[in-house]
């Protein structure tokens, strides 16, 4: 495995006159890596012949007051795993590698980005699209791989793919849980040991709001009642719980396909969001998270 610090050196080996046809695999990430990111890159040795992982906390994304700076970081492990993982190529720039001079250039996501972590995190999806956009044009990939835990996340970055006619073809790739449903997240190291053990209420809420709407519920009494249920059994606080469509993000009607069940959930220092996404394909509810 090679690891790359600079884009030259990148863009050099991953040059498009020279690779040919060899087909690149893209695996954004942010680095303190866990089985949701290496099966981003199970996903990625499957359908190409070379898979590239990037590693960057990207500053553009957390807003004053985030946890940019406590955001769990460790090179060496991540360079182990990711190797033994059989990424080709690990990409890990430094904040000045990336934004040399910051012209001040923004991209402003649409109203998908103003729901759920959009409002709660004002900037955060520009600052993704700008690191998006700058790693697509470094990497150039054939396909670029996101996980479904980040849903908000994934339904913009699509829309920006379809948008601006970005050549690479984005990849969905379901939730990695732990044994007891808690969705694996590099922030989860940063819970206390009581935090940890509350947080696997957030899918068993889900679950339950997801059992609701298969009942028929309204979404807005779905919502106080995962709400009700994690307050209730967790010192988590709630910055949201939402039910929107999917990946629209817009409100649910009756004709509506695919919905999200979406939370995010402050503990002290930890916001943890999580997501479930169902389908009502010819009124039968079908659950996408036995996939996840
Ligand atoms: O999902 C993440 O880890 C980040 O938001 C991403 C896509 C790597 C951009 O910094």
């Amino acid at each position: 495995m090679q690891v790359i610090e600079t884009i030259e050196e990148l863009q050099q080996i991953l040059n498009r006159n020279e690779r040919k046809d060899t087909t690149v695999g893209f695996v954004p990430t942010m680095g303190y890596l866990h089985e949701g990111h290496l099966s981003l890159v199970k996903h990625a040795k499957e359908q190409n012949d070379i898979v590239v992982m990037s590693i960057f906390v990207n500053p553009a994304q957390f807003g004053p007051g985030e946890d940019f700076e406590s955001y769990p970081r460790d090179r060496e492990r991540d360079i182990r795993l990711a190797r033994e993982a059989g990424v080709d190529i690990v990409f890990i720039p430094s904040v000045e590698e990336m934004y040399p001079a910051d012209g001040g250039i923004r991209i402003l996501p649409g109203k998908q980005a103003h729901e759920l972590c959009g409002a709660a995190r004002p900037g955060h999806f520009d600052g993704v699209l700008k690191v998006v956009l700058k790693l697509f044009n470094i990497v150039d990939p054939d396909r670029s791989y996101f996980g479904l835990k980040d849903a908000q996340q994934l339904a913009i970055i699509e829309t920006f793919v379809r948008d601006f006619n970005l050549r690479t073809a984005i990849v969905r790739v379901p939730i990695v849980r732990e044994e007891d449903g808690l969705a694996k997240s590099s922030r989860n190291v940063n819970l206390t040991d009581s935090e940890r053990s509350e947080a696997p209420v957030i899918y068993r809420a889900l679950q339950f709001g997801a059992s609701m709407f298969a009942d028929g519920a309204h979404p807005e009494t779905i919502e106080r009642e995962v709400s009700e249920q994690i307050v209730s059994n967790s010192s988590g606080k709630i910055d949201y719980v939402n039910m929107l469509t999917y990946p629209e993000l817009g409100l649910v009607t009756e004709n509506t396909r695919d919905v999200i069940l979406a939370c995010a959930v402050k503990f002290s220092t930890t916001r943890l969001i999580d997501n479930i996404i169902m389908s009502t394909k010819g009124g039968t509810h079908v659950s996408n998270d036995d996939e996840q």
